[in-house]
């Protein structure tokens, strides 16, 4: 028989008391602030020293590791590793494994594993338990290791590049403003460098319960969605990508300006050195022009490909962080965004290292 009225109301209501109690259960675990607790790795704590200088950067000859790795990667993955793909285009996650333990031929084939899947997680690494001096020398395995221009190191390591927010510290709020209606910032790392960064490590050290998050978008599949007419177009053409809107802000919050701010051209498609994929190579964060194009032209196609890399979610992927998580990406390949979700009192805290690679190679048909 069919339920009454009255029934269905008493069930009906049930159901929504049962949904409030729910969420009040849920809203009231409150995240401590980060003033009531002190971070748990004050030795990363962001420096900053405004006289603290640097010359400019130099040429350098690279070779990609990645290019010597064994494709089975038979140090990387040995027995008792497990590797799963979190997409079918981007991103894999890898456990069993230490990267404190690895030898050389095993950082080789992690040079190729984050070329060929974008961006590897690895869950519970013993990596941030390491002395400042190991940690560097196994990343600069990958490359020279950038100094951030602007960025919060670790006093005496001007290689780390310390990422922290806390109830005191929005440096998003303050870079981009507080008015924005979404607070994602795509963009590649330092993608102004002659030789921007590839094999780039990134790992947590106080992170919120839920959020603080970061996304990754594939290039190379943001290429590869395009009509061959439109890829030919875009092949051969050049933008410029700039390091002086960063160092403008630093120096208005009285913060320091390493390297004085260059102004690079970089092909719009680059080829990946060891898997030979194009990807397209611009950037919200720095690219700001296309070379040759009027102002307006050069708008029109930088405003096309930044909505298609940021809207094709199903050629994202999202890595979140435990206690012991380490991220390794393929700078040359991906943009990334923070997701700037949690509660503002709440500590997110982080370091990257960020070995720099070749200058880009352009893609021609
Ligand atoms: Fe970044």
């Amino acid at each position: 028989m069919a339920p009454s009225v009255a029934e269905v109301t008493t069930a009906a209501t049930d159901e929504i008391s049962r949904g409030i109690s729910k969420l009040q259960l849920k809203a009231e675990p409150k995240e401590k602030s980060s003033e009531e607790v002190p971070p748990s790795y004050p030795f990363y704590y962001p420096h900053f020293d405004v006289t603290e200088k640097y010359p400019p950067t130099e040429i350098f000859e690279f070779t990609d590791p990645g290019t010597r790795a064994d494709p089975k990667k038979p140090n990387l993955l040995s027995e008792g590793t497990t590797l799963k793909h979190l997409s079918p285009y981007i991103g894999s996650e890898v456990s069993g494994v230490q990267i404190s333990k690895l030898n050389k031929e095993g950082l080789d084939e992690l040079a190729l594993l984050a070329a060929e899947r974008k961006i590897v997680v690895f869950p519970n690494q013993d990596f941030k338990d390491l002395s400042p001096e190991r940690q560097i020398e196994i990343a600069r395995h990958f490359g020279p290791i950038q100094i951030h221009p602007t960025s919060g190191n670790a006093k005496g390591y001007p290689e780390f590049h310390v990422v922290y927010r806390d109830a005191g510290h929005n440096r998003f709020e303050e870079y981009l403003g507080a008015n924005r209606a979404n607070r994602t910032s795509w963009h590649s790392d330092v993608s102004y460098e002659k030789q921007p960064p590839g094999t780039t490590f990134f790992w947590i050290l106080d992170q919120p319960e839920t959020g603080g998050d970061t996304i990754f978008s594939s290039q190379v599949e943001a290429y590869n969605r395009l009509s061959p007419t439109f890829q030919k177009r875009l092949e051969g053409l050049r933008a410029v990508h700039s390091a002086v809107p960063q160092a403008e802000a630093s120096r208005r919050r009285g913060g320091p300006v390493r390297r004085e701010p260059v102004e690079t051209e970089h092909p719009l498609v680059r080829v990946h050195p060891v898997t030979g994929e194009k990807a397209l190579y611009i950037n919200q964060g720095f690219t700001k022009y296309i070379v040759g194009f009027k102002d307006e032209e050069s708008e029109y196609l930088l405003k096309f490909l930044f909505d298609h890399i940021s809207k094709g979610a199903d050629f994202h992927v999202r890595a979140s962080y435990q206690p012991g998580t380490l991220v390794v990406w393929d700078n040359r390949v991906t943009v990334h965004t923070a997701t700037n979700d949690f509660e503002k009192v709440v500590r997110r805290h982080a370091v990257r290292l960020t070995p720099q690679a070749e200058v880009p190679i352009p893609a021609t048909s």
